[in-house]
């Protein structure tokens, strides 16, 4: 495997390596979520292709200096996770090489990124998109897998390759849960016991008032209302939001009639975790 830090020798690496390239951008603390998305990568690639993974923790997608400087960072761990997995090259830059200290281009979505996540954290998907542009870039890669748990981001993602015609196919990858549910994430790690203990909650709250479909609920409101009361429960959560919007548009609905999403962001302290369910009529 190989691991590159500097552009330049990335764009040499990336010369002779086999074709498809199948990317696989991450922030790094790497969890089995993430395993998932690199083995998916191998099944697109195939075996002679390549599969790249980028570790990078992207100073301009955060919008608190304390969730930026607290963001886990263990590389040499991520590093071994990667070779173990079978990936062949790990690109993990400097800030200082992605960004020149005067940079002054951004790559800005205007529909999808003031919703959800983007109204409670300004700026965070201009952030995401111009970073993942500059790997679309660099790695020219065929394929690039991305998780489905930050379904915003997927579609953000998605949305800013259809409008500037980027050659890369993007695939969406099933959120990887632990075995009481919680979606796996980087941030986890930053939980104490009692809320590590707690978190679970959220997936049990959105798979609860998602039920009600079955009995025949299209209504939005007897719906956010269950998931509510169910997160009223923790004494140790503060919700930052509770959605229920159009899987295409992320605009709020008041009945279901086409694919939706419940999705939650919720704070414990200072962390702060998101989920989502799928809703179908
Ligand atoms: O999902 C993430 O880990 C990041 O937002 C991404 C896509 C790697 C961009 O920094």
């Amino acid at each position: 495997m190989i691991v590159v830090g500097k552009i330049e020798t990335l764009r040499e690496q990336l010369k002779a390596l086999p074709r498809p390239l199948c990317l696989v951008p991450t922030m790094g603390a790497l969890h089995e979520g993430h395993l998932a998305l690199i083995r998916e990568a191998r099944r697109l690639a195939g075996p002679r292709g390549t599969v790249a993974v980028s570790i990078f923790v992207n100073p301009m997608q955060f919008d608190r200096a304390d969730d930026l400087e607290n963001y886990p960072r263990p590389l040499d761990e991520d590093i071994a996770s990667c070779e173990r997995t079978g990936v062949d090259l790990v690109f993990s830059p400097e800030a200082g090489q992605m960004y020149h200290a005067d940079h002054s281009i951004v790559i800005r979505e205007n529909r999808l990124s003031g919703l959800l996540c983007g109204a409670s954290r300004p700026g965070h998907f201009a952030g995401v998109c111009t970073v993942v542009m500059k790997l679309f870039l660099l790695f020219r890669a065929e394929f690039a897998v991305f998780g489905k748990k930050d379904f915003q981001q997927l579609a953000i993602i998605r949305r800013m390759v259809r409008d500037l015609n980027v050659p890369v196919e993007i695939i969406g990858h099933p959120t990887i849960r632990e075995p009481d549910g919680l979606a796996m994430s980087s941030r986890n790690v930053r939980l104490t016991s009692a809320q590590r203990a707690d978190a679970p909650i959220i997936h049990r709250a959105l798979a609860a008032a998602a039920d009600l479909l079955k009995t025949g609920e299209r209504n939005a409101e007897p719906i956010l209302a269950a998931a509510k009361h169910h997160l009223g429960k923790s004494e140790l959560l503060a919700i930052d939001y509770l959605s229920l919007v159009d899987a295409a548009t992320l605009e709020s609905v008041a009945m279901i009639h086409r694919p939706a999403i419940l999705a939650a962001a919720c704070f414990y302290g200072r962390v702060r975790l998101i989920d989502h369910m799928e809703l179908s009529p």
